[in-house]
């Protein structure tokens, strides 16, 4: 069903309510998502983007109920990744003569995933324009890296529409698309979690694109993006955001996060907790274990965070793997500008503490000389240096 998003242009996707996790299970959903598609109806009708291949048959049946197919002039591709492009094949079988307009990377994705179909492209470049009747252009302009080679967004005149595809998203479901018509603090927790987990590690880029986009001089009455809220009330209030958490942004929380085997590690993360508590008492401290802690949740906390201590205890002269893999993760997105410090218990060999420093620093932390390492359980001399460690990640 279609829902109105302003003048002629109408919001065609999916809500997808009972969505628990994305990317394959890489990313965890814990308030539904949307695939967003719109319809521009002027003298020309466009449609922007599809849905992802599970709902294709529902996607193009409710398409043909809105609208003649044929009616069509253009299709706008501005991402080739699944969730986006997973209906067009579909959508292209009924109308295989009608243009695709995507960026030069488009091409290679759509065609690499669906294989060489004859479609009609039409590549594009930043600042190209389609004419779409009624006084309004359509003007392209490339994202490359938010999040993939081939993303661009589309800008549409006269309603002064930024369709901006995957940047400005979040994976959060909302019936009445708005902005204003969200629960305030899951849009800005959702909004967050998708900047840290999906475009962090393009946090550059985000910078300067957000700059050539305010040099474009384009006045944006609207953001609309392909997952999530559209932004209606200030909706320029995401883009501020987008500049400050591209910035090596961090508040006043220091992170502790762990693994543990027989609770020893646990309890130096409880403990350096109550020591950052003690010496610094306006700061945010917070506990996870990487273990039971959902792992996209936690890198947020990071994200958060000035400073981090990370624990493992040694196992087969290693760390545990559930933080092997945690620690790829955390290299993978790419914060910068954060201390870290290490801590774990052993029995035997105990080289648990020195890798999770060579990891963090390999994850770009500024990593403390300061360390807490503890054979068997921890006693009281072990948690005493839990002082200095915690001084360490304050200063
Ligand atoms: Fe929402 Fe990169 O796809």
């Amino acid at each position: 069903m279609r829902k109105q998003v302003k003048g002629n242009v109408s919001w065609v996707g999916y809500i997808d309510w009972d969505l628990e996790t994305f990317h394959g299970d890489d990313y965890s959903i814990m308030n539904g998502s949307s695939q967003n598609a719109y319809l521009i109806e002027e003298e020309k009708t466009v449609l922007i983007d599809t849905v992802w291949v599970p709902h294709k048959q529902e996607f193009t049946e409710n398409l043909k109920k809105e609208i003649d197919l044929d009616k069509i002039d253009f299709v706008i591709a501005n991402h080739g990744e699944c969730d986006h492009s997973g209906s067009l094949p579909a959508l292209m079988e009924l109308i295989p003569d009608k243009p695709v307009y995507c960026t030069a990377n488009a091409v290679k994705s759509l065609e690499g995933q669906y294989g060489k179909r004859g479609w009609d492209f039409h590549v594009v470049k930043t600042g190209d324009t389609l004419d779409i009747g009624n006084g309004k252009t359509l003007t392209f302009i490339e994202m490359p890296m938010l999040h993939w080679p081939d993303s661009m967004a589309t800008y549409m005149s006269g309603d002064n529409i930024l369709f901006s595809n995957d940047a400005f998203g979040q994976h959060f479901a909302v019936e009445e698309l708005f902005n204003d018509k969200a629960d305030q603090c899951l849009l800005y927790k959702e909004a967050v979690k998708y900047f840290v987990n999906i475009l962090n590690p393009f946090a550059p880029m985000v910078t300067r694109k957000l700059a050539e986009i305010e040099k474009l001089g384009l006045p944006i009455d609207m953001i609309a993006p392909s997952h999530g809220v559209i932004w209606r009330e200030d909706p320029m209030q995401i883009v501020r955001k987008y500049a400050e958490w591209a910035d090596a942004y961090q508040e006043d929380q220091v992170t502790v996060v762990y693994d543990t085997m027989w609770e020893g590690t646990a309890k130096l993360a409880r403990k350096i907790a109550e020591e950052l508590h003690k010496q610094s008492p306006e700061t945010v401290v917070k506990v996870f274990s990487v273990a039971k802690t959902d792992k996209n949740e936690i890198m947020t906390e990071v994200f958060k965070s000035k400073a981090i201590a990370v624990g493992s205890p040694t196992v087969v002269n290693s760390i545990l793997s559930g933080m092997a893999g945690w620690l790829e993760f955390l290299k993978q997105l790419k914060f910068k500008k954060k201390k870290a410090a290490a801590f774990g218990c052993y029995g035997w060999s105990g080289e648990s503490v020195k890798i999770l420093k060579e990891k963090l620093a390999e994850a770009g932390f500024d990593v403390a000389e300061e360390e807490l390492r503890s054979q068997w359980n921890p006693d009281e001399e072990d948690l005493d240096k839990a002082a200095a460690l915690a001084e360490a990640l304050l200063k």
